[in-house]
Parts: structure tokens; sequence; C-alpha cells
């Protein structure tokens, strides 16, 4: 049985991505840490409740975000990852910290992209009419939400919808999505080619229907 796939995982705030992926418990998989550039993020305070090992580094103490992201760099390698989540960590990376993951960095951002990148995604989707809405898991790139995309999850848009009631549809599968790329990714199952992405598993379901059908 091959080694685990040590995972770090980046937040901010709440980290109810992170618990999700925490608590899917995959079997390939090790959390070899959580840090946060808020040191007062509730998602810390979890993880270190649950075992995880934590860290908190603030972009405050850094003259600017080339000195951070460098910083973070660092940081992040003494755990020497094979894979780096983006798990509501709201800070816009530098290109330098983007290359230095390519292929092992992904983020995931709450709408269906690539619809409304960036912030208030979901009043936006409001604001356009959108009868969908949804989450989007991609590899990261130094375009700001534009990596080749590994999975998406869809979800109505209702009527009487506010960007918090529609904000907490799209958790809810943000929450099943994540734990899912992540298997995938550990799993050996996404090849990235150009800005697609072939999932091996997804190819292996696509042939049983055919031969089915
Ligand atoms: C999620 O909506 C995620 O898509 C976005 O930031 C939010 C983080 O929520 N990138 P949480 O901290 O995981 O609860």
């Amino acid at each position: 049985m091959s080694a685990k796939k040590r995972i770090v995982i980046l937040i901010s705030g709440r980290g109810s991505n992170m618990q999700a992926l925490a608590e899917a418990d995959i079997a390939q998989a090790e959390i070899v840490a959580v840090i946060s550039n808020r040191a007062d993020a509730a998602g810390l305070l979890w993880a270190a409740q649950h075992g995880l090992t934590t860290e908190a580094i603030s972009h405050h103490d850094y003259p600017g975000r080339e000195a951070f992201d460098a910083a973070l760099i660092k940081h992040i390698d003494a755990y020497q990852p094979d894979l780096v989540v983006l798990a509501g960590f709201m800070r816009i990376l530098t290109p330098e910290f983007c290359r230095h993951y390519t292929d092992r960095l992904i983020n995931i951002h709450p709408s269906l992209l690539p619809a409304f990148t960036g912030l208030h995604t979901h009043q936006r989707a409001l604001d356009s009419g959108c009868r969908v809405a949804g989450c989007t898991i991609h590899f990261v790139t130094a375009e700001l939400d534009c990596g080749p995309i590994i999975a998406q999850g869809v979800v109505p848009v209702l009527n009487g919808d506010t960007a918090d009631t529609l904000a907490q549809r799209v958790l809810k599968i943000e929450h099943q999505l994540l734990p899912k790329a992540v298997a995938d990714f550990v799993a050996g199952n996404l090849v990235v080619e150009g800005n697609r992405v072939k999932n091996l598993a997804d190819a292996v379901t696509d042939n049983v229907a055919c031969l089915k059908n």
C-alpha cells in the first residue's frame, strides 16, 4: 500500500470546508497541517481541538504580498505536502506562489466558474437572475479563480432567496464536493490537460455506461 498523501489546508475563517475534509477521513490522505493567516480563525481552534497541527502566520507581520507568500511557502513546505488546499483562504496569492504549487494547489470557490470570480458571488448570481448557482473546485493558476476545473456542484436558486440562503445551500454541496475532489486527487485520478482536468475515475464510469448502452 502506498504512503498517504500529505495535505496542508489553508484557511482564514470558519473552516467548515476544512472540517468536512477532515471528517471525510480519506484513507489515502493525511492532513499534516492547517495554516491560517488569522490567529483568531474559528477553524483553527476546531482543528487544534481535533488533534490537527495548526499554525497562524499573519500577513500583517510582513511588508508586502511577496514577502508574506514567500514566508508562507517556507512554512507549508516544511510539511512536505503533496497537495495544498485553499479552503476559504481569503488572500490573493502571488504568481510565484501559484507557480510553486502548480498542479498541487486547489481552491474551492462559491460560484459556477467561469461566472463570478472574486467576491460576493451569491449576491451577483441573484442580481444576474441566475436560476442555478453552485461551487467549483479548481487547480489554482496565477489568474484569480481561473484554473482547470476539477468538479462543480449545482443548486437551484429559489424564489425569495437572499445571498445568505443561497450561500447556505451552496455550502452544503461544497462540503460534499471538496472531500470527493481531494479523494480523486490522492487516488491519482486527476490528469490536467491544458485547461481541462480528466478524471480517470469518471472515464471508467463513462466506459461502463457506454457498454451498458
Ligand atoms: C466557502 O464558501 C468557500 O467556497 C469560499 O470561502 C468560504 C469558506 O467557508 N472560498 P468555510 O471557511 O470553509 O466555512
